[in-house]
């Protein structure tokens, strides 16, 4: 089965090129100049369009249990949102609970995807109880394709690690080469602002905001980076919020440390003032860390420019708004941490090139060919050459549309970008080789996801 794309403005971290795209069955066979194949079994014209690698979101959460109850989208529907929005992989969490096991945590996972995603899918592993044994295991989620650990400073009593089981598991990481993924937001002393805020009365949903100030995530990040100068650990900073973490992200950097990270479209877009909207509507934005003063935003764009900030994922985490953001009405505290984005990544970011704020190039590189390189899938994710997956989208810059509840795919009853105007829009969607989505709606299916057995970050030599 040979399907080529004609016509189109083929982007790569370099920028754009007029090219003709080959694929047969599930992969790329070549990458021509304009018309040198003009036969094939499916032919499609991107003719003012562009031609770039699928989407890689390397920060999902779909069927994540927290606060009580689950995020809203299954792998099925998340998967299915994601392929909309021209992602063509996730990296979702596993998430292993106090007690267990690791390798039990990523066989209720498997459990949960296998045969149930749209497209490609991998895990990290999230460590939440670290000991010898799990320490040990982290040897076996390796060998299984899991080749980086989540750890939270937050969250006590839940998730939280101390500063000696994160330099433990740092050692592991550095002993095997895997890569220490960090919520770094100090959760100690949020913890004690939580409980002031909530024993004066204060319990409307901009009180998350305002009790984890900017500053604890800058304090957590450089001791996250500390640690990992101490241990040798490759350290990657996931969810970078605030203008403090990204000084010491860059200060790490310039000396020398394997020290990465990420940002989310809401930390671009949205901000605290999205919290502080009246009656309980702050709540939608309730995810952490919290949405910051606008003033951050610019320092996130200069980050992503000057690749401080390397890979944009959306910490995709949806509750909806009506049954599960309701558990916290009248104490934030209660408030299910998180936020719907899977399906408008790549649009969104997509308004950062209309904006000037970064490159056509950096877009892809931003959101398909460094997540690839980070977690271990380049070059069969991630660009668009001879060999690799035919994960491709046909992205019109000139369509426009409005993002809406009422519109979009994902599981979730409310939209955090509801009435944003975008200019571009994704046309056609290429899983494998496969047409999952065109202008004739989604004809993709579940099962057609594979999972992706990562090798190690691509990056540290
Ligand atoms: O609020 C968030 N970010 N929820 C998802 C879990 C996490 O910390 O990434
Ligand atoms: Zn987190
Ligand atoms: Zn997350």
């Amino acid at each position: 089965m040979r399907t080529l794309i004609k016509g189109g403005t083929v982007l790569s971290p370099t920028g754009g090129v007029l090219a003709d795209v080959l694929v047969q069955d599930e992969q790329v066979a070549a990458v021509t100049a304009p018309g040198v194949f003009d036969t094939a079994d499916t032919v499609l014209d991107a003719t003012g369009k562009y031609v770039l690698p699928g989407g890689i979101d390397a920060h999902t959460h779909m069927e994540m249990p927290f606060g009580g109850t689950f995020s809203a989208d299954t792998f099925e529907t998340g998967t299915t949102a994601a392929a909309w929005g021209g992602t063509t992989t996730i990296i979702d969490f596993a998430v292993q609970a106090k007690g267990t096991s690791l390798v039990s945590t990523l066989d209720k996972w498997h459990e949960k995807a296998d045969g149930n995603c749209a497209v490609d899918y991998g895990f990290h592993m999230i460590v939440s109880d670290v000991n010898d044994a799990t320490l040990k295991e982290m040897e076996t989620c390796i060998d299984s394709g899991v080749t980086s650990f989540k750890m939270f400073m937050a969250y006590p009593g839940v998730f939280y690690s101390t500063d000696g089981e994160i330099l433990r598991a740092m050692q592991k990481a550095r002993e095997t080469g895997s890569t220490i993924m960090m919520h770094a937001e100090n959760g100690i002393a949020i913890d004690e602002l939580v409980a002031q805020a909530l024993a004066s009365g204060k319990g409307e949903p901009v009180q998350h905001g305002l009790t984890r100030p900017s500053a604890l995530e800058g304090e957590a990040t450089s001791r996250a980076i500390t640690l990992a100068q101490v241990t040798g650990a490759p350290l990657y900073i996931v969810h970078l919020s605030a203008a403090e973490a990204l000084s010491a992200v860059a200060e790490a950097r310039d000396s020398g440390q394997h020290v990465f990270a990420e940002t989310c479209p809401q930390y671009l877009y949205l901000s605290i003032d999205d919290l502080a909207k009246p009656g309980f509507e702050g709540a939608k934005y309730v995810a952490s860390p919290p949405l910051r003063e606008k003033r951050h935003q610019a320092d996130l764009w200069r980050g992503l420019r000057t690749n401080d900030l390397s890979v944009v994922s959306t910490d995709h985490c949806p509750f909806c708004f009506k049954d599960q953001k309701e558990l916290g009405r009248g104490d934030f505290s209660k408030i299910p941490n998180g936020m719907p984005g899977v399906e408008h990544r790549m649009d969104l970011l997509h308004q950062g090139v209309v904006a000037g704020e970064i490159s056509l190039g950096r877009w892809v590189e931003a959101c398909s060919t460094t997540p690839a390189r980070m977690f271990g899938l380049y070059p069969r994710k991630g660009v668009i050459a001879p060999g690799s997956d035919a994960d491709i989208v046909i992205y019109d810059p000139a369509a426009r549309q409005t993002l809406s509840a009422e519109t979009h795919h994902m599981n979730v009853d409310y939209s955090a970008y509801e009435g944003f105007e975008i200019t571009g829009k994704v046309e056609t969607v290429l899983s494998r080789g496969k047409v999952v989505v065109s202008p004739s709606g989604f004809s993709g299916g579940t099962g057609h996801g594979r999972f992706l057995s990562r090798e190690k970050c691509q990056y540290l030599n």
